[in-house]
This record gives structure tokens, sequence and C-alpha cells, in this order.
């Protein structure tokens, strides 16, 4: 009687091994260009996958508008050594109603993340990497607040140079958004204006000031 459960466990136990199906190999794969997906990891140079006839430019198709973003800025930019677009940006509005309080905040954020670095956080061209020529970066960065010639910078010329690139300062564009640029603007624009009016003790034109209310969301969270 004890012999033959201890051959009924070893029958039922060697029955349940043999019936296990679970494959641990792959056979056949429906759609390998699905399955094995080709990992690429940021900054990797793309070049070596046109070679293989993979058409991946990390672009968005032309002429599509991401959800909720503004419509591409509407100069190109300039060949090289001429201006015709960068003096005719002058002429463009920033597209963004005036920011709320928590929309500045936020501007102040990009601002902070992006441009501190070089312009400081006073916007006087004297940010931690050129530190009055101190610092590692050669060139010295726009005085933003100080200068009269930045301080009366239309915003579409100042969002040109933040999108195309400008001397030393390199294109914005893969780093911020259109309506984050836009917000950007926006910001220096209102700083000015609050260093104007602290200078002079004035009203000082009427800038954005940062408590205009507007009833447009703004996403500030696309990339474009
Ligand atoms: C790596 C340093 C660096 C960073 C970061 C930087 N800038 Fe600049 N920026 C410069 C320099 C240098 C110039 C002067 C370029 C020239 O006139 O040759 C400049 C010029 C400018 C100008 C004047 C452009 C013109 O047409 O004369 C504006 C406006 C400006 N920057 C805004 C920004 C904003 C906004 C950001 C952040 C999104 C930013 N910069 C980030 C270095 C920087």
């Amino acid at each position: 009687m004890k012999k033959l459960s201890i051959i009924a466990v070893w029958v039922m136990a060697a029955g349940l091994w043999s019936c296990s199906d679970v494959r641990r190999k792959q056979r056949a794969t429906y759609m390998p260009d699905m399955f094995y997906s080709r990992a690429l990891e940021t900054y990797t140079p793309i070049d070596t996958l046109h070679k293989q006839g993979i058409n991946y430019n990390r672009m968005p198709v032309p002429g599509t508008v991401k959800r909720g973003e503004l419509f591409p800025f509407e100069l190109g930019p300039d060949k090289p050594g001429e201006e015709t677009n960068y003096q005719a940006s002058k002429q463009i509005k920033n597209p963004l109603p005036p920011l709320n309080e928590a929309q500045m905040k936020e501007a102040e954020r990009l601002y902070l993340v992006n441009c501190g670095i070089c312009h400081g956080t006073a916007l006087d061209g004297n940010g931690p990497l050129y530190k009055g020529g101190d610092g590692p970066y050669p060139v010295a960065p726009a005085n933003l607040i100080g200068q009269e010639m930045y301080q009366n910078m239309p915003e579409g010329q100042m969002f040109y140079s933040v999108t195309y690139g400008k001397g030393q300062m390199g294109s914005y564009a893969s780093q911020l958004s259109t309506t984050q640029r836009w917000m950007v603007i926006h910001y220096i624009k209102a700083q000015q204006a609050a260093g104007a009016k602290g200078a002079a003790k004035t009203q000082a034109g009427s800038q954005t000031t940062g408590t205009g209310q507007s009833g447009t969301t703004i996403d500030t969270t696309n990339k474009q």
C-alpha cells in the first residue's frame, strides 16, 4: 500500500512535469520589427540608422503642430551673413496673453534653468558661467536688464535669437517649446519693466507685469 502511494506520487509528478507547456524559446515572431524594438539612447548619433535604411530623424513631421502648441514661428533662420529675418522679427508680437502669477512663476523657473547660468539670476549678463570674466564662458552674455539695446529689444527679435541662436549663444528651440520660449520672453520683458520702474521711480511702460490674468490655459509642458 505504501509502495503504491509512492509510485502514484512519482507518476503524478512526472505527469505534471511533462504537461508543462511553458516554452522558454521563442519560435516564430509575428512582426519582428515591433517585437524587437531598436532601443536608441538619447543623444546617440543617428547617421548609422540611415545607412541601415531606417528613416528616423527625431523631428516632428514637417507641417504638423503638437496639440495645444502654438503655431511655429513664421520666420525661418537667416542664411549665414544675412539679417533679413532677424530684422523682420522685430515686428512679431508675443502671441501669448499676459501671464498670470502662476504662469510667470513657471516662466521664471524656465529662465533660471535655461538662461540664468549665463545671463544671471538678475538678468545682468553675469551668470556663474561668466562671473565677470572669471568663469569658463569666454564672452559676456547680453546684459538684458541694464543695457538700453536689450532693454528696448522687441520681443519678436529676442524670440528669434533664442530660437535660432545669436553669436556665441546657441539655439534653445530643442530645450524649450515655442510656448515656453515666449513665456521666457514675457518674463524678461516683465523684469525689464520692473527694473526700469525701480530705476526711474515712474510708471515704466505697459509691459507685462506678471499679475495679468489670462483666460487661456498655457500648456507649459510641451516640447516641440
Ligand atoms: C551659454 C550661455 C548662454 C545661455 C545659457 C543663454 N544665453 Fe542668451 N546670450 C548669450 C550671449 C553670449 C549673448 C550675446 C550674443 C551676441 O550678441 O553675440 C546672448 C544674447 C542673448 C539675447 C540678445 C540677442 C540679440 O539678438 O542680440 C537674448 C534676448 C538672450 N540672449 C536671451 C537668452 C534666453 C532667453 C536664454 C535662455 C533660454 C539664453 N539667452 C541663454 C549667452 C547665453
